[in-house]
């Protein structure tokens, strides 16, 4: 009896718990006037501190500060509502640069934008039941946006990519969407429901059906060649298709010894395998695979073509030993032989039974 072990190891991956947002301003009235945020490092906590200036005008400057810098002085503790820990709340009183006077610090963490959260005495904030979105012009990545915007009730966060006619790079703006012009929208576009979540554009294209693998042919140059073609139908222009080759379910290994695979651009649909390639596997399945990726954007799972048998065909597959019989030899690839040099070499196995 046989036993398998399967190990399966679990990778949780977040984006959304390696970063921590906070706003980021200098001198704003309250803290819910800054539409700026920035992602803290690791060892970095969002703070905000208090200022009053000589004349009595009161402003917050908020941030990342260094968790050491923010554990100064003991927890505070943890609030009813959850995850945000205060590391250090105290009044103090420091004379700024400036002449300003800081009589408020305050770190947290464990939540989104959370220096803006009645902190320092700064109101409670209210989104009214809007999303709190990213809104950017154009960025190079939808994750490197850095304004945020509170978008209406009843609107989406949306986030768009365009290319670059010159250099067919993609870049992104970001922002609020009426919901009902979300459903009408392709999928170069994306609109979402939740708080910052429009700092991604997620790869949704998908094969109209699998791959098709063709049978051999020869070409101009008398090569022989397969073709693996497919249908795809999406609005982006960052999409590539990693096409790659089976022999019996193993990768194909080429001349160099390495996978086979091709890389075709959004509006490629056929890749073309040299038969060369097969050397050394033949009387195995032949199939190909397809992959499609965007530029940002989690892969996607590939789709198998139907396979195509490559090798020769004895019939009938038991000789006897005693009759005279004809067998028929059937190779499913082409065989060239326009010179006397190139010959096909058949040597049947007998065995006997
Ligand atoms: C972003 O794309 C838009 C639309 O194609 C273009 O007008 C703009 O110049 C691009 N910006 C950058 C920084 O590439
Ligand atoms: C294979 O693909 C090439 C390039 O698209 C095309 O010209 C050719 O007609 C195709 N041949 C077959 C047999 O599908
Ligand atoms: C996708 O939709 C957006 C928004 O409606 C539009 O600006 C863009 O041109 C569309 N792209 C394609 C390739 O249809
Ligand atoms: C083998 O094939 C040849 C040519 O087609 C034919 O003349 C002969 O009768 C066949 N022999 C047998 C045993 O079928």
């Amino acid at each position: 009896m046989m036993i398998y072990l399967v190990l399966i190891t679990v990778t949780l991956i977040s984006s959304a718990t390696c970063e921590k947002l906070c706003l980021y301003c200098d001198h704003v009235p309250i803290p819910q006037d800054c539409s700026r945020v920035v992602r803290c490092g690791a060892h970095e906590d969002c703070y905000v501190e208090k200022f009053v200036t000589p004349d009595g005008y009161k402003y917050y400057s908020l941030g990342c500060r260094d968790i050491d810098k923010c554990s100064g002085v003991s927890a505070i503790g943890k609030r009813s509502s959850g995850s945000l820990v205060l590391r250090d709340n105290l009044p103090v009183e420091e004379a700024n640069d400036n002449g300003d006077t800081s009589f408020c610090r305050a770190c947290c963490n464990g939540k989104t934008i959370c220096n803006v959260d009645n902190l320092c005495g700064s109101p409670e904030p209210n989104t009214y039941g809007g999303h709190i979105c990213f809104h950017c012009a154009q960025v190079e990545h939808p994750g490197k946006c850095n304004q945020i915007t509170l978008c209406g009730q009843g609107q989406s966060c949306k986030v768009v990519q365009y290319i670059n006619r010159f250099s067919k790079r993609p870049n992104y703006s970001s922002g609020c969407e009426e919901r009902d012009e979300c459903s009408l929208l392709n999928d170069s576009t994306e609109c979402c429901d939740s708080d910052f979540c429009n700092d991604n554009l997620p790869c949704k294209v998908r094969l109209n059906d699998n791959p098709v693998l063709s049978i051999p042919y020869i070409n101009q140059e008398g090569d022989v060649e397969f073709n693996c073609t497919f249908r795809s139908s999406t609005s982006r222009l960052d999409v590539m298709y990693k096409v790659s080759w089976t022999v019996d379910g193993h990768p194909l290994k080429n001349r160099n010894g390495i996978d086979e695979v091709t890389l075709l651009s959004s509006y490629e649909h056929v890749a073309i395998l040299d038969a060369y390639n097969l050397n050394g596997n033949l009387n195995k399945m032949l199939r190909c695979k397809v992959e499609p990726q965007c530029s940002i954007g989690d892969p996607l799972p590939g789709s198998h073509s139907n396979g195509y048998w490559v090798g020769i065909k004895i019939s009938p597959q038991r000789i006897s030993h005693t009759v005279e019989q004809n067998i028929t030899l059937v190779s499913t690839l082409p065989v060239i032989s326009s010179d006397g040099l190139h010959k096909l070499y058949i040597g049947p196995q007998i065995e006997s039974t």
